[in-house]
């Protein structure tokens, strides 16, 4: 049996899965946490893919290995290759007043200007979280540090160079799918936009990975990390790409997923260009795209309504579904975090419509998935109005386990919704990459993937009516 490995460098974990090159069928995995913070230190993804690595058994039986790993973070490297400072990671919002300076910048001080030059110049418009707003960050607030950048890389770029024994810059490697959330890449052309990148740096162009093909070796597994037989290092991707390559989405079929962040994307076989920056123009790991929507505030609400009832999820999603749709016209706007999508960093979460009959723990736990799901929801119709096909959702992530998400989401999505089985998609699209970089076919390869199951929809839910309730109350707080 040919061996194949892939990785998931995660904001809270990192993921190995070891699969069979030819049916896609899980041999072994193992698993290490990542520090907290929106600020780490790589060397602790190293760390934890040593960990990860040797729980999984190793990689001395493995043929090829990719990474997949979340999208933007700050990785900067000196000219020795060493780290000059932590990275700051997608979920750091201190980039902020960087990511608007740009807009303003490249509209000379016409933001909606702005806006439509970002977007047709890289299929995305800053937000704190894109590699391109902290960079403009360091270059102000750490000056030192950004004079001592000889390289910017992104997390699973720098993981990639480390298997491959940190051969010196020049080796640095990334893809389509990772590149396109630096906001100094062109997914539509598939070149950086190095007078962009200037921009941002205020000057400084340092060295940038080369972004290599959807299924190019680009290199091997040093031998230091026990890959006995040189495995074939594959580019990796970023975490919402290889989860696409996991899931195999197909033209039609819209992934949300609620995790730390909650996503909405699809892959796309044109490239979009979204002036409201609402959907970022993404490409996905095939060389087609993924545009994509992201918001900062997912799985944790439900986390912290159920900390707030004192309840664990099963009692919180029994409470959702106890009360009636609508939750009696209370809703919770979920902007708990800050929020990336209506763009708000500094937004905070509001809760509207309390009276004596729907302040009760049912009506709650009710808002807080509705909430939730309308938000998401706001991001489904988002990219249908750039033009994107959904005819059905697939609802992954550890918030999709919750039975109340499960069967309130057909309503307030107005669609279909799968729940495929609970897996670890990202490490899952990094190792179906890695075999497909083995096999040197033009498509990846067919892996028969665990069936997803249709959700049973909540009868009395009705969707219409709770979107355009929450649409009311959304905008009544700009949270500043
Ligand atoms: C995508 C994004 C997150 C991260 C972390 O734009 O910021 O989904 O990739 O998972």
């Amino acid at each position: 049996m040919t061996l194949v490995a892939g990785v998931d460098t995660s904001t809270q974990a990192c993921k190995v899965v070891v699969r069979d090159a030819a049916t896609g069928a899980l041999v072994r995995e193992g698993r290490a946490t990542h520090p907290d913070g929106t600020e780490v230190a790589p060397r602790h993804w190293e760390a934890a893919l040593r960990s990860a690595v040797e729980a999984a058994g190793g990689l001395d039986d493995v043929e090829a290995v990719a990474v997949g790993g979340q999208q933007h973070g700050m990785v900067c490297l000196d000219a020795d290759g060493e780290v000059v400072r932590d990275a700051l990671l997608w979920n750091d919002t201190r980039s902020a007043g960087a990511a608007t300076a740009l807009i303003d910048e490249l509209g000379d001080g016409d933001e909606a200007r702005g806006r439509r030059a970002w977007a047709d110049a890289v299929g995305v418009v800053p937000v704190a979280s894109f590699t391109g707003a902290k960079l403009r960050w360091l270059a102000d607030a750490e000056p030192e540090h950004a004079d001592a950048t000889a390289a910017v890389c992104l997390p699973h770029d720098w993981l990639t160079w480390r298997l491959a024994g940190a051969p010196g810059l020049e080796a640095l490697v990334t893809d389509r799918g990772d590149a396109s959330g630096t906001a100094y890449f062109s997914a539509a052309t598939g070149g950086y936009r190095e007078d962009l990148l200037a921009l941002a740096f205020r000057d400084r162009t340092p060295r940038l990975p080369r972004v290599a093909a959807p299924a190019e070796a680009v290199g091997a597994v040093d031998p230091a990390w026990g890959a006995a037989r040189g495995a074939v290092l594959g580019p990796g991707t970023g975490d919402n790409a290889a989860a696409a390559l996991g899931l195999a989405a197909r033209e039609g079929d819209v992934v949300v997923s609620l995790g730390t962040s909650g996503v909405v994307g699809a892959v796309s076989e044109t490239a979009v260009h979204d002036p409201t920056g609402i959907v970022a123009g993404f490409a996905d790991a095939t060389g087609r795209h993924l545009p994509l929507v992201v918001t900062l505030n997912a799985a944790q609400v439900l986390d912290a309504t159920a900390r707030l009832l004192g309840v664990d999820h099963g009692e919180l999603a029994r409470l959702a579904l106890a009360a009636p749709s609508g939750a009696g016209g209370l809703v919770l706007v979920p902007y708990l975090g800050g929020e990336r999508t209506p763009d708000r960093p500094l937004a905070t979460g509001a809760l509207h419509g309390l009276t004596q009959r729907t302040m009760t723990p049912e009506h709650l736990a009710r808002a807080a998935v509705e909430g939730l799901l309308c938000g998401l929801a706001d991001g489904i119709e988002a990219l249908v109005a750039q033009g994107v096909e959904v005819r059905r959702v697939l609802l992954t992530g550890g918030g999709a386990r919750s039975e109340a998400v499960q069967r309130i989401a057909p309503a307030v999505f107005g669609r279909t919704v799968l729940v495929p089985a609970p897996g670890e998609y990202v490490a899952d699209g990094a190792a179906r990459q890695a075999a497909w970089v083995l096999s040197g076919a033009e498509a990846p390869p067919e892996w028969s993937l665990a069936e997803a199951r249709v959700v049973e929809a909540d009868a009395a839910a009705d969707g219409a009516a709770v979107r355009a309730r929450y649409a009311q109350v959304r905008d009544l707080t700009d949270g500043v």
